[in-house]
């Protein structure tokens, strides 16, 4: 399997803002922490962070070959990445875009959230993926991208091709 790992904006500052939301691991420990237990799971993992949309929607279309910079007689090849799991930070609460994205792909994916949005301001209750995850993963801290990846590599369902 072939994972690919999306943060979004202000994912970067995970650790060092708002400590008592997000905690206070970096985004670096997360990702030095999932490639070690990717490597433990024989998984291959990617990992993209962007503070812009359109960076993100790019990487999503890229995970299935088909990004803005692969030409159209290319298009017919095969994908690339089995899951996506995604922390679209505020993206989540705005975005059809990368809603549009990841449904024009087709790859399955987890919705990941440090913090447990259910017990914030209302509007971060409404998200514009939840309805097509496979998962939706809040309130566990860092060690929901963990439990994300243990279940993309062991127990989603995914095409293998
Ligand atoms: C977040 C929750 C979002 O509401 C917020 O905008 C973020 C981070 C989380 O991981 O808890 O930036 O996705």
């Amino acid at each position: 399997r072939h994972i690919l790992l999306i943060n979004g904006p202000n994912l970067n500052l995970l650790g060092k803002r708002e400590p008592h939301v997000y905690g206070s691991t970096t985004l670096d420990d997360v990702i030095a922490t999932v490639k070690s237990q990717a490597l433990e799971l024989g998984v291959e993992l990617e990992t993209f962070q962007s503070n812009h949309e359109g960076a993100i929607v790019d990487c999503i279309q890229e995970a299935a070959g088909w990004g803005p910079t692969v030409k159209s007689d290319e298009i017919k090849e095969r994908k690339k990445v089995s899951a996506i799991i995604i922390n679209p930070g505020a993206l989540t609460h705005t975005s059809v875009a990368v809603r549009d994205a990841l449904l024009g792909v087709d790859i399955p994916f987890i919705e990941l959230h440090v913090s447990n949005v259910h017990a914030r301001e209302p509007w971060r209750k409404h998200s514009y993926l939840s309805d097509k995850a496979a998962a939706v993963i809040c309130g566990m801290g860092a060690f929901g991208y963990k439990a994300a990846l243990e279940f993309a590599a062991k127990h989603m369902e995914v095409r293998e091709d």
